[in-house]
């Protein structure tokens, strides 16, 4: 069978309504159990990696974790995608992101993201289009984000449910249709009431708060947007707001902290209690909280 590219993947879930889920390593021995749980469900999936995870969390580096892939991957269930290299950091600090990114795609990264969403509008736009360009000869679709996707950052979470009343945030449609426009990115990451998981030593054991979804506002940013959403915080969403994010354009959604969690409880008792833990938590995820299984076969048959 030919090997689709993401790129493909991901319009075609976007036009059938289908979400690909995108699932964080930020320990190695996670990608085996994932690997193993997409298969054994029949479900597609991106491995994925931030570059936090290769400083705050276990993942070492973006070529161990590739390396690792190479191991474990599946290309009728599985692709490999470089998760937020931000322009500026959870700390504040400046990344080289083009080059990062660049290292990525020399890896053999199959789809990109780059976070200018601390940065102000036409900052944003300059600095995702700089990698949109750097992305041309490898022929690799990028990820940009748009909005205030918070937890990420140290320090306490304002209250959920005034942050979700205000809108405060949020990604504003007509800023979005002239995002893509502008910098010509493939995919958006939009903020409409999900937040990170945090990952701050000291909360980072934390229960996730059940999100909402404002759907009124994605319809309205997916009627201009013109490309494949993304949804960054997609532990603990509340289901019925993700079933109807699906349907209205939400093409990719992140999942790192339903799965991390069980793996750093497991380790607490071995590496393969974590990973029994990683590959229980994926099933759930999978059959209850997605409902994705089976879609390897739509989007790759
Ligand atoms: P959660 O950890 O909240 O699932 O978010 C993951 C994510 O969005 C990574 O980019």
């Amino acid at each position: 069978m030919a090997y689709l590219s993401t790129r493909a993947i991901v319009d075609k879930a976007w036009r059938m309504g289908i979400v690909v889920p995108a699932y964080n390593v930020p320990h190695l021995p996670m990608m085996e159990p994932i690997v193993r749980a997409l298969r054994d469900t029949g479900s597609f999936g991106l491995i994925q990696v931030a570059r936090l995870e290769t400083v705050k969390f276990k993942a070492e580096s973006f070529a161990r974790i590739a390396g690792e892939y190479e191991k474990f991957k599946d290309v009728g269930f599985t692709r490999l995608h470089l998760d937020h290299v931000p322009v500026i950091d959870e700390d504040g600090l400046r990344i080289d992101y083009v080059e990062e990114i660049t290292e990525a795609m020399k890896l053999g990264y199959e789809s990109v993201m780059v976070d200018g969403s601390r940065l102000p509008f036409e900052e944003n736009v300059e600095a995702t289009r700089r990698v949109v360009e750097a992305a041309k000869s490898f022929d690799v679709p990028v990820e940009g984000e748009l909005g205030a996707v918070i937890g990420h950052e140290a320090g306490p979470m304002p209250p959920y449910e005034e942050l979700f009343a205000s809108g405060k945030g949020f990604t504003d449609p007509r800023e979005a249709a002239d995002f893509v426009k502008k910098s010509n990115v493939d995919w958006l990451s939009v903020a409409i009431g999900n937040f990170h998981g945090a990952v701050a030593p000291g909360r980072r054991d934390d229960k996730k708060i059940a999100a909402r979804l404002n759907i009124e506002h994605l319809k309205k940013i997916n009627e201009v947007a013109g490309a494949p959403l993304v949804l960054h915080g997609g532990s603990g969403i509340q289901k019925e707001y993700l079933r109807e994010a699906f349907k209205n354009g939400i093409a990719k959604l992140n999942v790192g902290t339903n799965i991390r969690q069980p793996y750093e409880k497991g380790l607490e008792e071995s590496v393969e209690k974590g990973r029994e833990l990683v590959y229980a938590a994926m099933i759930d995820v999978i059959k209850n909280e997605l409902g994705v299984e089976g879609t390897a076969e739509k989007l790759l048959g």
